[in-house]
């Protein structure tokens, strides 16, 4: 299953994610904003705890955001279920 043939390759929009342990909250993503375009060569870079692995574990689809969307390959991670993500990471991901 390789989905999707648009120019977009990732598209964030408001994303959020926070992590929440008994009363402790952190916002690791705080209403992020991001395109990539087919053909890019894309970076992220910040601090230790920035939310750099966050995010690739939303655009890798094994993990959600709390809010906000993530379009990778024209489709809507954050409302697929388990074996949707299961195939994608499969057959588009790669380490
Ligand atoms: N599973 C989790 N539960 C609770 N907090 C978490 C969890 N994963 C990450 N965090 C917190 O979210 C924030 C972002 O973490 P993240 O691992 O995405 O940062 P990073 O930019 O990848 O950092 P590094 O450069 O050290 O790898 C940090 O404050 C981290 O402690
Ligand atoms: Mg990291």
């Amino acid at each position: 299953m390789k989905i999707g043939k648009g120019k977009t390759v990732v598209a964030a929009s408001s994303l959020s994610k926070t992590y929440q342990t008994g009363d402790i909250k952190v916002e690791a993503l705080k209403g992020l904003n991001l395109k990539i375009e087919k053909g890019e060569f894309a970076v992220i870079c910040g601090a230790s705890g920035s939310g750099k692995t966050t995010l690739l574990d939303i655009i890798g689809g094994i993990d959600k955001p709390t809010s906000g969307e993530i379009i990778v390959f024209d489709e809507e991670l954050s409302l697929k279920d388990e074996d949707f993500l299961s195939d994608y990471r499969c057959s588009n991901i790669h380490p």
